[in-house]
């Protein structure tokens, strides 16, 4: 899979290579690789230590370092044996000592609060401990985790510790994707996938015991869980509850389980050198990959992971990189390059784990994944541009975007201490020390404080929680997020004028996507045109990485891409089309090579649409397909989506007719920008330089009367400037 694709770029990078045998274009080459590799040494950016900072992060527990070497002389004895050799690896972690105390304190308190370092073998060894005890006789061992990939990573890492199949007796669950059998016994999963369990098994009765990971990540759906499993604990005395966590937080994670105990592990970290840039950094991405260069050529030997915000950055890093040390060859060690972000496909998940061989050096690109879900061996270095993408929701004005934004100064410190694990270590800011001091907050809001709660809210009422106010929120949202979800849900008519589920509301909680294309998808129904709509449902879930635009073949790739389009009706049906042609050449991976089409998106997009058919007959909608009436299939995704609605202005921008707002059509889109549509929906909004609207269509403004018309009248859309919804008496101009 996706061979072709690694084999063209290969052949690309080739290309770009100087070659031919002309002795004067081979000396310019040298001499600018030369120039190169001086630049390397480009003392723009400078660190000062901080000797406060590194000081707090140091720890005097060595002793437990002793015991950490004798397990690995146990290692090398045992090396051929991969068995003995795992048995010494899981001996040789922090938590191994704790075994015995711990499952004593799982025997005696229903719910026990787990506190010990990243890195010490909670999220593995724990359940493991569990089974070995016996309790998966009882019924399974389930273990949440907020990310997709750290659920995969973790249950791969288990499965192979306790030498058995992925997805038998160790599985794992996460959105679209299950890989548990009636064999396993231990499932790992996300957080919002046991939220969804919830629905089909409200006391979790097939569980013996519960771990909610990562809870100092305080997810919106690890909080809800919290509430739930609280609950259940009451009236299934058998389930056993463990709340883990990497940070200190305990005593409110505590306070808010009924006085639990806290186990707490103690922690063997080594000091870490913290070092902040003297002055800021216009171009921080720039800046990591300088830092990681000066790291490379001037650092003793240890791994460097380098924290970044996404997908598209993490590849434009490793773009970065690969173009400064291309050329190089023997003049440094070998740099290995290591991606790992929530897209990346399983097999190359791997690689990060992989150890580095003697003389070179791995650099992992990480998102916030790597801050404490999981641990990689080896890292000396740390560095921290201090950035990581957000969700934030405006509930005044309904609006969400995603963002990069400043972390805490809490993760700031998680991310040093990843530095420390088994040596000394140091770690890069990439921002100034008073930009820690006065920039950053001390730790991260929760983000059921920050977001859209539409989904929670939908999902609570079809457990049959009506009072949502009174739920026990360890921290409660905002009332005016809980009532513009409630709103929110009404209009799409999710909920009756009573706040009570309906029939429709019902239909869209059985499937695993936001309420708005849940309810595009049944809106398809009605207009006929289910087929496509699941197809667009599909695309858009697998998010931005659709499209592949090599920077040499810029022209033929937006060609490729712009014959997908249909008139200048938008990017739903240029996702539309995508799907189709892949879907009627096969799905072959030649024709998406051919159409700069990223094979393993499609690959996603294709199991997607397939669960959600199946769900769809589950709720018995009729498949039904007109793939040319683009009316219809515009307006079942403006059924879900009208309140991301927006109008064009005089001035050439636009203004989102809910709580005015001015946006812009993300770059990206195939709307040409000669012809801009009077009335758009968008998918989503990104907040970079301004708020863009990503995936957009053109609608015409008397569908939104027709689709909702309890939220638009005829007067909204009147083209006289005055475009309010109902209720609304202020101009949209103002
Ligand atoms: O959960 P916690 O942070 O306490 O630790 P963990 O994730 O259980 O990690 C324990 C050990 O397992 C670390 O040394 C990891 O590097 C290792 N591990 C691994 O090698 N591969 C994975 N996929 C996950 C963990
Ligand atoms: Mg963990």
């Amino acid at each position: 899979p996706g061979a072709e694709q690694e084999r063209w770029e290969a052949e690309q990078q080739k290309k770009t290579r100087r070659g031919g045998g002309n002795a004067e274009v081979l000396a310019a080459a040298a001499a600018e690789e030369a120039a190169k590799y001086e630049m390397l040494f480009d003392d723009s950016i400078e660190y000062v230590k901080n000797e406060v900072m590194a000081g707090e992060l140091a720890t005097e527990d060595f002793e437990a370092g002793s015991a950490r070497e004798k397990a690995q002389k146990a290692k090398l004895a045992a090396i051929e044996d991969e068995r003995a050799r795992m048995a010494a690896d899981r001996a040789s972690l922090p938590i191994y000592a704790h075994r015995e105390g711990l499952l004593a304190a799982i025997e005696e308190h229903q719910i026990l609060i787990l506190v010990a370092e990243t890195g010490a073998g909670k999220t593995t060894q724990v359940p493991q401990y569990l089974h070995e005890a016996g309790y998966s006789k009882l019924g399974k061992i389930g273990c949440t985790q907020p990310r997709r990939v750290a659920a995969m990573s973790v249950s791969a890492r288990v499965a192979h510790e306790m030498g058995v199949k992925l997805g038998n007796e160790v599985g794992y669950s996460i959105r679209f994707e299950d890989c548990t059998s009636d064999k396993t016994l231990i499932k790992y999963m996300t957080d919002g996938m046991l939220l969804r369990e919830f629905l089909g098994e409200p006391d979790l009765a097939g569980y013996s015991v519960m771990m909610i990971d990562e809870a100092h990540e305080r997810t919106l759906s690890t909080d809800v869980l919290f509430g739930l499993v609280k609950d259940i604990a009451r009236f299934r005395p058998d389930l056993k509850l463990l709340i883990s966590s990497a940070t200190m937080d305990a005593v409110k994670f505590s306070d808010y389980f009924d006085n639990a105990p806290i186990y707490q592990i103690p922690g063997r970290r080594y000091p870490v050198d913290i070092m902040f840039s003297k002055a800021p950094e216009a171009d921080y991405v720039d800046a990591c990959i300088s830092t990681v260069l000066k790291i490379h050529i001037s650092e003793p030997p240890g791994d460097v992971l380098v924290f970044l915000t996404g997908q598209e950055e993490i590849e434009a890093a490793e773009e970065l990189l690969k173009s400064r040390t291309r050329g190089l060859g023997t003049r440094i060690a070998e740099l290995i390059i290591a991606p790992i972000y929530a897209n990346l496909p399983s097999d190359m998940q791997a690689k990060i784990f992989e150890t580095t061989p003697e003389g070179a050096r791995k650099v992992v690109l990480a998102t916030n994944i790597a801050e404490t879900s999981l641990t990689i061996d080896g890292i000396r270095y740390v560095v921290d541009p201090g950035f990581a993408k957000q969700n934030e929701y405006n509930p005044r004005t309904g609006m969400e975007s995603l963002l990069v934004a400043p972390i805490s100064k809490a993760s700031a410190m998680q991310r040093a201490g990843r530095a420390g694990r088994t040596a000394p270590g140091k770690c890069f800011r990439v921002y100034t020390a008073y930009a820690y001091e006065h920039e950053m907050d001390d730790n991260t809001t929760p983000e059921i404080q920050r977001t859209n709660l539409a989904n929670v809210v939908l999902l609570l009422k079809s457990l049959g929680i009506h009072d949502l106010v009174n739920f026990d929120f360890m921290d409660p949202p905002p009332a005016e997020a809980l009532l513009r979800a409630l709103e929110q849900l009404y209009a799409l008519g999710g909920l009756n004028d009573r706040g009570e589920l309906t029939k429709l509301g019902r239909r869209m909680a059985e499937f695993p996507l936001d309420p708005m294309l849940s309810k595009a998808l049944l809106a398809s129904e009605t207009y006929k045109v289910s087929e496509e709509v699941a197809s667009i449902c599909a695309m858009v879930s697998i998010g931005s990485a659709v499209f592949y635009r090599p920077k040499d073949k810029a022209v033929h790739a937006e060609n490729a891409h712009r014959a997908f389009s249909r008139g200048n009706v938008g990017d739903h049906i240029q996702l539309l089309h995508v799907y189709q042609g892949w879907a009627e050449s096969d799905f072959s991976s030649q024709w998406c090579f051919e159409n700069y089409v990223q094979l393993r998106s499609m690959k996603r997009a294709r199991d997607i649409r397939e669960q959600l058919t199946n769900l769809m007959e589950r709720v018995e909608i009729e498949l039904a397909s007109d793939s040319e009436n683009y009316d219809a299939i515009r307006k079942s995704i403006a059924a879900g989506y009208f309140y991301h609605c927006a109008r064009l202005q005089k001035d050439g921008g636009y203004r989102t007719v809910k709580n005015p707002t001015a946006v812009s059509i993300h770059p990206g889109s195939s709307i040409s920008k000669e012809v801009l549509p009077r009335w758009v929906i968008y998918h989503e909004l990104v907040l970079t330089s301004k708020e863009f609207m990503r995936t957009v269509s053109e609608i015409k403004p008397e569908w939104l009367v027709e689709i909702a018309p309890h939220y638009y009248s005829a007067k909204d859309i009147r083209d006289d400037g005055k475009k309010m919804p109902k209720g609304k008496g202020r101009s949209a101009a103002a």
